[in-house]
């Protein structure tokens, strides 16, 4: 996935995953914190005791990283998101986190009044987070067959990337495809990479070209 970034997440910054259902985007978020740390994983939806037991699957001892302190799982309500940004940033302090994920800010967008407000609270966010010194991927859904990035269609402005999880139907198959809509500042590839999600996490198929 490096390669087709041009060299990775840029630090300190806020890349959307978008994507259907299924396409991977709650592993890709709890790979990325497997990676590298200290991590936080912000669930808006998700019971984090699913994602403790998913994550076994892959080989991913969360259990393991968080009594570390490497990891923090933390689950808030959505419409709760002005009050528990102090409380999240007091969790990266705490545990020194370089990187974050929300999963999804599309849950956030179900509270709001107007796309105005999404937008103005996204922002808000992901400059937080870039004070804080954390690299950050927001998780954002998409509806099927819409071509659409994210389910409001602000918050591909607000990143600074956008890589699209997606399925293309072919004949009677579904196949796994990936893209990188946005990069700011880096010569990223614009092809459409086949990835699949195996026993280890996601894997991103090498292809001869730059695309
Ligand atoms: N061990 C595994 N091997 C291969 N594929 C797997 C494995 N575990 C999960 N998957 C695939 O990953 C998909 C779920 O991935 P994940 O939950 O990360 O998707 P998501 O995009 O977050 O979905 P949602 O939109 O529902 O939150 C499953 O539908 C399945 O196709
Ligand atoms: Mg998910």
């Amino acid at each position: 996935m490096d390669e087709i970034l041009g060299g990775g997440i840029p630090e300190n910054r806020t890349v959307l995953i978008s994507g259907t259902c299924g396409t991977g985007k709650t592993t890709l978020g709890v790979q990325f914190l497997t990676a590298s740390g200290p991590g936080i994983y912000v669930s808006f939806e998700e019971d984090l005791d699913n994602i403790r037991e998913y994550s076994k699957t892959f080989g991913w001892d969360l259990n393991d990283m968080e009594a570390k302190g490497k990891l923090r799982l933390l689950k808030y309500d959505p419409f709760r998101l002005e009050d528990i940004l102090e409380v999240i940033q007091n969790n990266i302090r705490e545990i020194g986190a370089k990187r974050i994920v929300f999963d999804s800010i599309s849950a956030l967008g179900i509270y709001m009044k107007d796309v105005s407000e999404l937008r103005r609270m996204i922002i808000q966010t992901a400059s937080l987070m870039r004070k804080n010194k954390c690299t950050t991927l927001m998780i954002s859904e998409v509806m099927p067959n819409s071509r659409a990035l994210s389910r409001f269609g602000v918050e591909e402005f607000i990143a600074d990337g956008v890589i699209l999880l997606d399925n293309v139907i072919e004949k009677n198959d579904m196949k796994r495809a990936i893209s990188v809509w946005k990069l700011r500042g880096s010569d990223h590839s614009r092809g459409i990479h086949s990835y699949s999600i195996t026993d280890k996490g996601i894997s991103v198929k090498k292809s001869s070209g730059r695309g």
